[in-house]
């Protein structure tokens, strides 16, 4: 369970870290916000490339900071994403398949909606996903 308390700190955090965006091309500056099994959290933002492909999302930011930080076990619990443009924005399917790889359908996804603040699990968003089993 993520206490109310939780969410919003997750929140928080992940408009703070919208902050240090390196987002000169699209200018939409997103940051996320994963609670690990532990209680940590650990943030990323997206980074553009002049390339636009090369684009890193928040999410993903976050994910390899977390793997670098505390190790290839980390679990997310949580993620809440947020962005500085006061527009709705939910994890992109690259994004949903990358948390996927760390988390359960039961992760709790926060994210602005267009009437404010929603909350979801990931398994809502990405149903079926790609799992590490099937490689066998
Ligand atoms: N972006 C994210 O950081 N996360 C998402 O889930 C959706 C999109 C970024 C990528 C790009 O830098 C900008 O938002 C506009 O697409």
């Amino acid at each position: 369970m993520v206490s109310q308390a939780e969410r919003t700190r997750l929140r928080e955090l992940a408009a703070k870290a919208a902050e240090q965006a390196y987002a000169p091309y699209s200018k939409f500056r997103v940051g996320a916000a994963l609670l690990l099994e532990d209680g940590a959290v650990v943030t990323g933002c997206n980074v553009e490339n002049c390339s636009y492909r090369l684009t890193s999302c928040a999410e993903q930011g976050a994910i390899a900071r977390a793997v670098a930080e505390r190790g290839p076990g980390i679990r997310v619990r949580a993620v809440a994403v947020a962005n500085l443009n006061d527009a709705a924005s939910m994890p992109c399917g690259a994004c949903r398949q990358t948390l996927s790889e760390f988390g359960e359908d039961a992760m709790l996804v926060l994210y602005p909606g267009e009437g404010g603040p929603m909350e979801t699990t990931l398994g809502e968003l990405l149903p079926h996903a790609f799992r590490a089993e099937y490689l066998g």
